[in-house]
């Protein structure tokens, strides 16, 4: 059973991740986190709260970062156009929730639980990396006790998708990345380069919801905008980023790696660009020496993941 702590910005493709993570039976979902990204942090973490509460999800949720690891940085925008004015692709959500938050700050949270757990705990984390930055600022010896990291984000062989250099979740808070891909603990990154082979169409997602009962009419409401904003870019269907990189938790055999120190460019016309020194390749000195090998994906089989997400939602 893998152990989970899902570290998330709900987030169409995130509501989709998290009904993975739940319905998959190899996967004891243990806590979710929320960071601000694809909306502001009030707003991802009521999106999660309305989720766990829907989807009957017993796992505790807390709240995280409002702002990037480094205050300084100017604040971005939200992407309404891509997950809705409220980050479920506008569909209707309670003001006030019934669950609430756990007390404590998501980094603390992520700390307590993996400390408890020594070896035991994953986390996936498919938003901006604020969180774990902080955990790791807090307790930089926590890292040794996680058993390891899976991160939706970056673009390695291919352009970003906020600049022709870097993705969202990197772009949004690049001093935070680059903390996690140079910490000492095992970092797989699933970037665009793979995620964009992960093509949900609108049929198949229909098909999911007409045998899944509530809960995947509801994943499939809340689908219906982001299936709009991709209509301009891969046709009929949605890139489904963030299940993509939890589908690498239990089925790593459908990815091809790459593996070598990874860093997030931060500042400059580059900012948020990942950049990864493949093991072998010798260069001068430089940035990439003395920090850990890290996993890349380079490639994907987009069906067989597709299958996985099928089977368990
Ligand atoms: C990533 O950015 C967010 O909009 C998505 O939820 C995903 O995590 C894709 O670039
Ligand atoms: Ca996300």
């Amino acid at each position: 059973m893998h152990k989970v702590i899902f570290d998330t910005d709900p987030g169409i493709d995130d509501a989709m991740a998290l009904l993975f993570l739940h319905r998959h039976p190899e996967i004891d979902l243990i806590g979710v986190t929320t960071v601000f990204g694809n909306a502001p942090i009030e707003l991802t973490t009521r999106n999660a709260l309305f989720l766990t509460q829907e989807w009957n999800i017993a796992a505790p949720v807390a709240q995280g970062a409002g702002v990037t690891y480094d205050p300084a940085r100017p604040e971005g925008h939200w992407p309404t156009f891509i997950h809705g004015e409220n980050g479920l692709g506008d569909i209707e959500i309670p003001e006030t929730m019934e669950a609430q938050a756990d007390g404590r700050p998501a980094w603390q949270f992520i700390i307590d639980t993996v400390r408890a757990q020594p070896g035991e705990v994953t986390l996936i984390a498919v938003g901006r990396m604020t969180n774990l930055a902080l955990a790791l600022k807090a307790d930089p010896d926590f890292a040794a006790l996680v058993k390891e990291v899976i991160v939706m984000g970056g673009a390695f062989d291919l352009n970003g998708n906020v600049s022709p250099a870097a993705e969202a979740n990197i772009h949004g808070d690049p001093e935070a990345a680059d903390l996690v891909f140079t910490a000492p603990w095992r970092v797989t990154v699933i970037g665009l380069d793979v995620t964009l082979k992960t093509v949900m169409t609108s049929g198949y997602l229909a098909e999911m919801a007409a045998v899944g009962g509530p809960a995947v009419q509801l994943l499939s409401d809340i689908s219906q905008f982001y299936i709009e904003f991709y209509k301009h870019r891969v046709g009929d269907g949605m890139v489904i980023h963030d299940s993509c990189a939890c589908v690498y938790l239990v089925a790593p055999h459908l990815f091809r790696t790459r593996s070598g120190p990874i860093r997030a460019v931060c500042g400059g016309i580059a900012d948020g660009q990942t950049i990864q020194k493949p093991d072998g390749k010798v260069f001068p000195p430089g940035h990439w020496d003395g920090h850990p090998s890290q996993l890349v994906c380079t490639d994907v089989d987009g069906d067989r993941v597709l299958e996985v997400i099928r089977a368990a939602i």
